[in-house]
């Protein structure tokens, strides 16, 4: 079992490039299957994720090749149209498949997806949406089967919730039917707006996406095409929260600040100093953040409820009081009892946790989820001594080897097995 070892207390500096966003990168990967022939996809991070991502892709018959941070696709043959049910297990995110598959094939069969660690994960919005445009769906033995044999046709769909990843399904399966599908109520968020850039570049004709209106002609002749993922803003957030913590100066690559800015103001809030330029961002913390008005995730443009974990772990570790509210997910305050390990004064009732700052102090530590893991390694850069934190698969799942970046920046950090 690897685990980190982390010395805290260690000024971060230094510059960073942000690695491609992980939720850009699945539902793209998974839109180069309406495409026959080869699509070259720069900038994908080494995540256990994409991995599994690109065996889903090779499972269905596609070929695909990496070359560093560089992946290519050729799906000019694909033979199935099922998902396997453990690449399924083990990547929750693998639900992506069925629009796209849908789409290309008509069909699609993939295992029902069950909780995770973040709670219940339903996916009505998604069938929903599916059956509207055409798609028969039932489910035998938790096991999803889905055709269309009248095809998919366009239609409007209005999502009760702008749930990310029903927003993606919908704009994949919507590009292999006919006429015109209208989302409404759809999510906003920024890998919503790589993915219609990767859709049109595709030949796709989207649009809307950064709205909560989004069009998609259906029909048109896809051929393969290029592109480059957008910059992971959670990553982001997350290494700007080490540092916040931690104190220090590093300035960030390959990001967009407007798609953090909601994590930008609270972090200048607790007394952190930031510039921003067009696809950068430099902070410069004395360490010992202060607490701040309520944090209350949403949908974007919302506070990310992604990030809500790695700005806990550095408001845990520094001065005054903040509360979060959680609105997304029901269980995703897991990291809650790991931080308190290490010393932090967090009072949780049911989406409320009320966080008081202190002095934390290196603990022995376990990964409860993604997210969750990566606020441990936050919390332990800022806490005195060493921690050690375990389930790494967590973290890999999301995190391009989080411990060579940090270590760019001066942190102490090491990966160990024992
Ligand atoms: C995506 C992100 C995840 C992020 C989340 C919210 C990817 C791969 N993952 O997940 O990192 O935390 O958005 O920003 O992009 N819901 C339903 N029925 C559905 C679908 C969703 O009730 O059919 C509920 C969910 O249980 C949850 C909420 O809607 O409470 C948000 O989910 P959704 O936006 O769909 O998240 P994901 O796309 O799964």
């Amino acid at each position: 079992m690897s685990f980190f070892e982390i010395t805290g207390r260690r000024r971060l500096s230094g510059s960073l490039a942000v690695h491609g966003a992980k939720n850009s990168v699945l539902p793209i990967l998974a839109a180069c299957i309406l495409a026959p022939g080869e699509c070259v996809i720069h900038n994908c991070p080494h995540l256990s994720d994409v991995s599994a991502t690109l065996d889903i892709l090779r499972g269905l018959g596609c070929a695909v090749h990496r070359d560093g941070n560089t992946v290519t696709v050729d799906a000019s043959v694909v033979q199935r149209s099922a998902v396997p049910e453990q690449l399924m297990r083990e990547m929750r995110s693998s639900v992506i498949f069925l629009g796209a598959t849908l789409a290309r094939m008509g069909e699609a069969q993939l295992s029902y997806p069950g909780g995770c660690e973040l709670g219940p994960r339903p996916i009505n919005l998604h069938l929903d949406a599916l059956r509207k445009l055409g798609a028969q769906i039932r489910e035998e033995d938790g096991v999803l089967y889905c055709c269309a044999p009248d095809g998919l046709h366009g239609c409007e769909v209005h999502l009760p919730f702008p749930s990310v990843g029903a927003t993606e399904n919908t704009m994949l399966a919507a590009c292999g039917g006919s006429g015109t599908t209208t989302i409404v109520g759809a999510a906003r968020e920024p890998e919503i707006e790589d993915l219609q850039m990767f859709l049109n570049a595709l030949g796709a004709q989207v649009q809307g996406a950064g709205s909560n209106v989004i069009t998609v002609q259906g029909a048109a002749r896809l051929r393969p095409a290029e592109h480059t993922v957008m910059g992971d803003r959670i990553v982001a957030a997350t290494y700007l929260s080490a540092a916040g913590a931690a104190g220090g100066e590093v300035e960030l690559t390959g990001v967009c600040p407007e798609h953090l800015s909601t994590v930008l103001d609270v972090l200048e809030e607790a007394g952190c100093r930031l510039w921003y330029a067009k696809d950068m961002i430099h902070l410069c913390s004395d360490g010992r953040l202060q607490g701040v008005r309520a944090i209350r995730t949403a949908p974007y443009p919302g506070f990310p409820t992604d990030a809500q974990s790695v700005v806990m772990a550095a408001l845990a570790c520094g001065r005054g009081r903040t509360v979060f509210e959680e609105n997304i997910f029901q269980s995703r305050y897991r990291h809650v009892s790991e931080l308190a390990r290490m010393g932090a004064d967090i009072r949780l009732t049911g989406r409320t946790a009320v966080v008081q700052g202190a002095d934390l102090h290196g603990a022995d530590v376990c990964s409860t989820d993604l997210r969750g893991g990566a606020a441990l390694v936050v919390a332990a850069l800022a806490a005195e001594g060493v921690s050690r934190v375990g389930e790494l698969h967590h973290i890999d799942r999301g995190y391009d080897h989080l411990e060579l970046a940090l270590s760019k920046l001066g942190a102490e950090i090491y990966r160990k097995n024992g």
